[in-house]
């Protein structure tokens, strides 16, 4: 199982003095020395954490750099110059605090194929943030793509109250595994949720960012990415 760490909310908190610490890249460093086997980063349009200048320092220094992204034309070409290892293309609304579903595939995603030819041909492995659903799992085989992140939202959002949302984390990875593309995983997780998920086998990789980064301001953030990662070794 990999595990990516996403640092953007250290970058958060550097921007709420627009100053040079804390520095996401240093965190991203800490990060992969305590067992993260790469970093995920997300250029949002309206830059609110990470900056563009962080992303071309990580694409340098990273051990492997998933960068997420929506279809912004000058964003994609920035993906395209600095090629990070994978490209993870998410939807992207200004008002919302977070990524809040996955990518809407029902048709008129012309933006979208031609954003993962782009990525694709420069040689960067593309994954799409994708609800757990099976319309939008075989939606993204059709568009040929060699992976998908399936969004964790609902089920950190209601996993205390009822399994059903586990359930259809379970059969969406068995479908998409059966569509023959990769498993990956992400938002929401926690050490108190993250268990179940990374113990679904067709899973090989987890991005998590808000909770480490949480965790970190009582334990640093080595220990913090170690005891994530202690979790899920534990869970497989
Ligand atoms: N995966 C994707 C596609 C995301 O957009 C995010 C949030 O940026 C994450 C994973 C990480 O979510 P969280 O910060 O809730 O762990």
């Amino acid at each position: 199982m990999r595990f990516y760490v996403n640092v953007d909310h250290v970058a958060t908190v550097r921007e709420a003095r627009k100053t040079d610490e804390p520095d996401p890249v240093e965190a991203a460093m800490e990060c992969e020395r305590a067992g993260a086997d790469g970093i995920t980063i997300h250029l949002r349009e309206d830059r609110r954490h990470i900056q563009d200048a962080d992303v071309r320092r990580l694409s340098e220094k990273a051990r492997y750099l998933n960068l997420e992204l929506a279809t912004a034309p000058e964003i994609l070409d920035l993906a395209v110059e600095l090629r990070p290892q994978q490209a993870t293309l998410v939807p992207e609304k200004r008002e919302e605090v977070t990524t809040e579903g996955g990518l809407d595939l029902a048709g008129g995603e012309s933006r979208l194929e031609n954003a993962i030819a782009k990525l694709a041909d420069a040689g960067i492995r593309v994954s799409l943030f994708i609800d757990p659903d099976e319309f939008s799992i075989r939606r993204s085989a059709e568009l040929g793509v060699p992976a998908v992140e399936l969004h964790t939202g609902d089920y950190a959002n209601s996993y205390r109250e009822s399994g059903k949302a586990l359930e259809r984390l379970q059969t969406a990875a068995k479908l998409t595994k059966q569509a023959g593309l990769a498993v990956h995983a992400g938002h929401g997780l926690t050490y108190k949720n993250v268990t179940h998920v990374a113990a679904i086998p067709e899973i090989e990789e987890l991005n998590i960012g808000h909770s480490v980064v949480a965790r970190s301001i009582r334990v640093g953030i080595r220990q913090a990415v170690a005891e994530m990662r202690s979790l899920i070794e534990a869970s497989r």
